[in-house]
């Protein structure tokens, strides 16, 4: 049997894992959905979802990752054959999520350039979806590929390839040791700057002033949930990867808590980059934060470069601003392809080196379509589908399986065996009862909620295509993957 790979030190396990967490999850999505959600009382439900479930599962990822030390689809397959398919089905979770991804890395570079003299013009919405995107009217209407966006795909791509074809010491440590902390000092001079700017603490005001009615509103527990797993990288299969290359005897306890923290608070400290950058926007143009305020794409390539022309050195700002994206997507995307290519080289029994090449083309050709004139509408709707039906659902089988059907303790024995503190009773009364009820309601809400209101409004075509097929081939791709590896261990 070939030796495993191994991280070099804890703390260069610690920084890839901090890296994976943190990532354009906390740039455009964290300020957000805390304002829409109750502002400064949004705090509590996310610790709450954080302590609660984000913390437990993912010392519990690492604990079985630990222990079996396998790609994702080893991992169940050692625990019990018939259930390989929830690996399989967390790799086609993370190869679709890192073809979309990457497109918006891709855009990050190439308004990295642009920020050098706000190549966006003034009108930055009509610049992103009208000359830049070249939006189409429709998913369906593909009218071919944009080949300079297509190009910094490549681009992305290409950096991605580098690090994974140098291994897990010599890549992916290596990487996230000058990724994160020029991540950190970039997001602090940013910061810094922007919090000293005209109106940036009505911006902040408006972050961070508690509604604390919402609390009761479920839907703001949900949301805290939902941001909790795609930001810490958990349920798809990142955390039992990475926590494979451990040595025996790491601590697994503590570096979640660590990994957990430092995500939670790299997303406060977005929180309050963007909400000064919006103030400021907010006081010259003299109307409120709400006026400006917006989600996703549209905060990061709309809001943001509007909120940059009208800064003092814009192309200061602007530069470090998207540089910054860049490296928090690169090492996030590293994290998120590796899972597979882990698989790859197990399924197929070959070299990382055959392994990375293979999965970086066919994720640059497949991923093309992102680049295409609709890129984005099928970005907005594969993204969807994926958080919903595929890492929260995904992350639910595997909770229940693990803490239900297999035995906890097998995993808190080896937990406590070599972690800095021990995890007990509620640990495991968090993952058994908390976590599966929160996520299992939560799949079931988002089930008849998009049965009921097609999403988004799209047409029940590009809906059915990019929404629903894609959810359940990949579950019935799964199912065939499993039943291949047992034909096989039967010859
Ligand atoms: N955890 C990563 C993010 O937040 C995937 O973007």
């Amino acid at each position: 049997m070939k030796k495993r790979e191994q991280w070099g030190s804890r703390a260069g396990f610690v920084l890839a894992a901090i890296g994976s967490a943190i990532g354009l999850g906390n740039i455009w999505r964290f300020p957000y959905v805390a304002y829409e959600n109750g502002g400064g009382a949004f705090f509590i439900p996310y610790l709450f979802a954080m302590l609660t479930a984000g913390i437990p599962f993912m010392i519990l990822e690492f604990g079985a990752g630990n222990k079996l030390r396998g790609s994702a689809p080893q991992i169940f397959s050692r625990l019990s054959p018939r259930w390989e398919w929830v690996g399989w089905w967390q790799i086609l979770v993370s190869f679709t999520i890192s073809i979309y991804y990457v497109a918006v890395v891709g855009w990050s570079i190439s308004y990295f350039f642009l920020a050098f003299n706000q190549g966006w013009g003034a009108e930055t919405g009509d610049f992103f979806f009208k000359s830049y995107l070249q939006l189409s009217d429709s998913p369906l209407n593909f009218q071919g590929i944009r080949w300079p966006i297509f190009a910094a795909v490549a681009g992305a791509w290409l950096i991605c390839w580098v690090v994974l074809f140098k291994g897990v010491k010599k890549g992916i440590e290596a990487a996230s040791k000058i990724f994160m902390p020029a991540l950190f000092i970039l997001v602090i001079i940013i910061t810094v700057r922007a919090v000293t700017l005209d109106g940036a603490a009505e911006g902040l005001n408006w972050m961070f002033k508690p509604d604390f009615s919402t609390l009761l509103d479920f839907k703001v527990w949900v949301a805290a949930y939902g941001q909790i797993f795609f930001s810490l990288s958990i349920g798809f299969a990142i955390m039992l990867t990475y926590s494979s290359y451990l040595p025996k005897d790491a601590d697994m306890a503590n570096n979640g808590f660590i990994t957990a923290f430092a995500n939670c608070g790299f997303s406060i400290l977005c929180g309050v980059l963007v909400f000064s950058v919006l103030g400021n926007m907010a006081a010259q143009q003299g109307v409120g934060v709400d006026k400006v305020v917006s989600s996703g794409v549209g905060l990061a390539f709309v809001t943001i470069p509007k909120a940059i022309n009208s800064l003092p050195g814009p192309a200061f700002f602007g530069t470090l601003f998207f540089l910054a994206l860049i490296f928090a997507g690169l090492s996030s995307m590293v994290s998120i392809c590796e899972v597979s290519v882990a698989s790859l080289m197990e399924k197929f029994d070959i070299s990382r080196k055959k392994a990375v090449t293979l999965y970086c083309l066919v994720g640059l050709v497949t991923g093309a379509v992102f680049a295409s004139h609709s890129g984005l509408l099928v970005l907005d709707i594969v993204d969807r589908f994926i958080n919903n039906f595929g890492v929260l659902a995904g992350g639910l089988v595997e909770i229940i399986f693990l803490t239900w059907v297999c035995k906890l303790d097998l995993f808190r024995d080896h937990i406590n065996k070599t972690s800095d503190f021990s995890v007990g009773a509620l640990w495991a009364f968090c993952l058994k009862i908390i976590t599966p009820a929160v996520l299992g309601y939560m799949s079931i809400a988002n089930l008849i909620g998009d049965l009921k209101t097609p999403y988004g409004g799209y047409s029940s075509t590009s809906l059915f295509y990019f929404g629903w097929l894609l959810v359940v081939g990949i579950v019935v791709l799964s199912f065939i993957f499993q039943a291949h590896s047992l034909t096989q261990k039967r010859r």
